[in-house]
This record gives C-alpha cells, sequence and structure tokens, in this order.
C-alpha cells in the first residue's frame, strides 16, 4: 500500500516539474533566447548573427529609438476578448507578426528554414524564405505546405537567375515576391571572426546546378528598370523590402509594387541612417494610402509590435530572434519565440485598452519629448 501512494507521489511531482518546465519554456522572453543561444552557438556563428555594419549606430538606434516611444493607455474599455487578427494581401492572419527573409537558417539549426517555415505556420505566421537559404525554395515549399510563404531575392547581375527563382516560387506555391533594395554592396562590418563563412556540411541551396558562387551574383548596378522588370515579369505581388524615406516609397509605389517594407536591414547595411521605427511614419505618410506599408528591424518585444502598428505599419517582420530561438530548440524554440511575441502584444493592448488592432492608432503613441514639453502629441516622430 505505502509503495503504490510511494509511487503515486512520486508521478504527481514528476507531472508538477513538468508542467513548471512547461511554464517555464513559454516564459521566455527574446532577451532570454538570446542569453540561451549564445551559449549554443560557436563565437563565430553568434556574431554573424547579431553584428551591425561600421559603427553599428543604426543597429543600436533600432532598440533605443522604440524605447523613445511611449504609450498612451485608454481606460475604461472592455478588453476581455483581445483581437489581434488582420489582413494582408487578401489573406486573414491572427495576428501581425512574421518572419523576414534572413539567410542561411542551417546555421542555428539542422532543421534550418524547415523548422522556421513550420514554426511560422503553427503561429499563423508568413514565412519569407531568403534566396540565401541553406533549404531549398522546393524543400520548404514541400515541408511546410500550410504555412503563407514569400520569396525574397537580390537583383542579381544575371536575370536568368532572378527569372529561374521566381518561376520555382510561383510553381511552389509562394504567395509573394520580396526585393531587397538596400544592398547593392555588402554594409561594412568589424568583426573578431572576419572569416565567418557556411560549413563545408552546408549549401546555399537555390544555387545549386547555378554557380558555385552565389555571393558573387548580387548585382551592385540596378536600378528601376530592373525592378520594373521583376514586376512584369512574375504574376505574383512584388514587395520592396529596405525603404526607409518618402522619396524611395514613391519610386517603388510608382513602378508598381503591391508594398514596402521599411527596414535598414537590422542596421547590417548603411550605419547612420534613422531606425526603422523613425523612419516608419514618413513612408506612411507618403504611400500608406496606396500600398501595404510593413516593418522590421529591431522589434525585441510585444510591445515594440504595438508601436510599429499605431505608426501605421500593416504588418511587420522579425530577423534575429528567429535565430536564437532556432538555436535554443529547432522549431519548437521559434514557436516559442512567436508565442512570446503575441502574449506579449495581447497583453499590452489590453492594458492600454485595445481591443483590436483597429484600435491601435496613432495616437496611442508619442514620443518622450513629449513630457518636457518639446513637442504636442500628434507632433510628428
Ligand atoms: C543573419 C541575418 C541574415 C539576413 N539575411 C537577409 C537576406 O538574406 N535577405 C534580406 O533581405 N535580409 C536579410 N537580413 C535582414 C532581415 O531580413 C531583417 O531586415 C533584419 O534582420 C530585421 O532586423 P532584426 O534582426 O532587428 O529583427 C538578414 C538579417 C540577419 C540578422
Amino acid at each position: 500500500m505505502w509503495l503504490k501512494s510511494l509511487v503515486v507521489l512520486a508521478l504527481c511531482a514528476l507531472l508538477e516539474a513538468k508542467s513548471k518546465d512547461k511554464i517555464k519554456s513559454t516564459n521566455l522572453s527574446l532577451e532570454d533566447y538570446k542569453d540561451k543561444a549564445k551559449d549554443v552557438l560557436s563565437s563565430s556563428t553568434y556574431e554573424y548573427i547579431k553584428k551591425g555594419s561600421l559603427r553599428k549606430s543604426t543597429e543600436k538606434s533600432n532598440k533605443k529609438a522604440f524605447k523613445d516611444i511611449l504609450i498612451r493607455p485608454h481606460y475604461f474599455v472592455d478588453v476581455s476578448n483581445i483581437s489581434t487578427s488582420t489582413n494582408i494581401l487578401d489573406k486573414d492572419v491572427i495576428w501581425p507578426v512574421g518572419i523576414g527573409p534572413t539567410a542561411m537558417h542551417r546555421l542555428a539549426h539542422l532543421d534550418g528554414e524547415v523548422a522556421s517555415a513550420l514554426a511560422a505556420g503553427a503561429q499563423g505566421s508568413i514565412f519569407v524564405l531568403s534566396s540565401f537559404s541553406t533549404a531549398s525554395i522546393e524543400e520548404v515549399a514541400e515541408q511546410a505546405p500550410d504555412t503563407i510563404k514569400w520569396f525574397q531575392m537580390y537583383i542579381y547581375k544575371n536575370r536568368s537567375i532572378n527569372m529561374d527563382f521566381m518561376k520555382r516560387a510561383e510553381k511552389a506555391g509562394y504567395k509573394a515576391i520580396v526585393i531587397t533594395v538596400d544592398a547593392p554592396v555588402h554594409g561594412k562590418t568589424y568583426l573578431k571572426y572576419p572569416d565567418f563563412d557556411l560549413p563545408p556540411n552546408l549549401s546555399l541551396s537555390n544555387f545549386v546546378g547555378i554557380t558555385d558562387r552565389p555571393s558573387q551574383t548580387v548585382s551592385s548596378s540596378f536600378t528601376i528598370e530592373d525592378l520594373k522588370w521583376i514586376l512584369s515579369s512574375t504574376s505574383l505581388p512584388v514587395i520592396a523590402k529596405g525603404v526607409l524615406t518618402k522619396e524611395g516609397a514613391k519610386i517603388v509605389r510608382d513602378a508598381g509594387c503591391t508594398g514596402v517594407i521599411v527596414s535598414n536591414h537590422g542596421g547590417r547595411q548603411l550605419d547612420g541612417t534613422p531606425s526603422s521605427i523613425e523612419s516608419l511614419p514618413e513612408v506612411v505618410r507618403a504611400v500608406g494610402k496606396d500600398i501595404t506599408v510593413m516593418f522590421d528591424s529591431g522589434i525585441r518585444g510585444g510591445d515594440d509590435v504595438f508601436k510599429a502598428i499605431a505608426l501605421g505599419a500593416k504588418y511587420v517582420f522579425i530577423g534575429r530572434p528567429v535565430f536564437y530561438g532556432l538555436a535554443v530548440e529547432g522549431q519548437k524554440g521559434v514557436e516559442g519565440v512567436l508565442d512570446t511575441l503575441k502574449q506579449e502584444l495581447e497583453n499590452v493592448m489590453a492594458l492600454s485598452g485595445c481591443a483590436s488592432l483597429s484600435d491601435v492608432k496613432r495616437d496611442r503613441v508619442v514620443h518622450w519629448k513629449y513630457y518636457q514639453g518639446l513637442l504636442r502629441n500628434g507632433d510628428e516622430l
């Protein structure tokens, strides 16, 4: 009898420990994921993911500028039911956060882009596959058929590579083409491990059979005519990624893009630009009525998502945190990162009196200078 009670007690203790484990793993902030990833990744891989260009001013200000924006709560609002749902490129989605294009996910976990795409699908997020991925367009499509997928390309010296990629992406069921416009050359960096390269067991899968030197394919002489050619060569909507100014936004709108992603590449390209969140209102004012304005660079919490939405972004993407989730626990880790963001966003919406995303309006955020009497609420950020 006593043995039976002992077994029951032991089982209870095990279950409790398991549920505590569960609470623990869903209770990690994005900063926690980054810290844990640092312990798992090699120093050179961690540095490659984290890096910013030149003196990292832009990389740092992407995060600082979010802190400079403050939230003004509303009161006496029924927030017992929070809805984060929205519509993006004619698709209903349950919330406005997706995984942006980042190269070489297998550096962080051998399941790579397949794990990230599956995690995106499980959390109702869009997955944007980088052309510099370590799993191919087709492999990701086959393994994650239920995830909404977009495909990112650079403009290449040889247009046949763009043509090949567009055809493959269309055939494999991707729903949009993202063209990165802020990288005609690499942003210069100063690193401890400057010779970092893809390990020999991995490859840039999309380029296999096309070239042995994918990094040398990107054009540094592309013009708006190349973007127009892409627009005329695919049936998919085209989105320009990496625009920070009203002038740039108007050019890509006039060329025929369906959307624009306000982004400074996470501070990895031109150092000295404004943060992405500071640039967002200018782009929204210039083209927000005509095309879909999206956002990335610096999002590290649900409060940041809230601020980007309040400033007019229709949808936002994360970059580095996906690697951190992957490194910690593969697909489950990426799901955890997205889940953390989702829970934080719902929490911030409830506490600020926003029951749905349509309540997350421009007047819900203000620059800190407002409290120093330097700005009126509603003044441009
Ligand atoms: C490791 C890494 C690789 C990236 N690779 C690409 C890429 O292949 N194509 C691209 O358009 N952007 C790339 N980016 C930029 C991201 O799409 C995104 O703009 C940026 O990471 C967002 O900032 P965040 O990391 O602060 O969220 C990369 C970023 C990182 C960190």
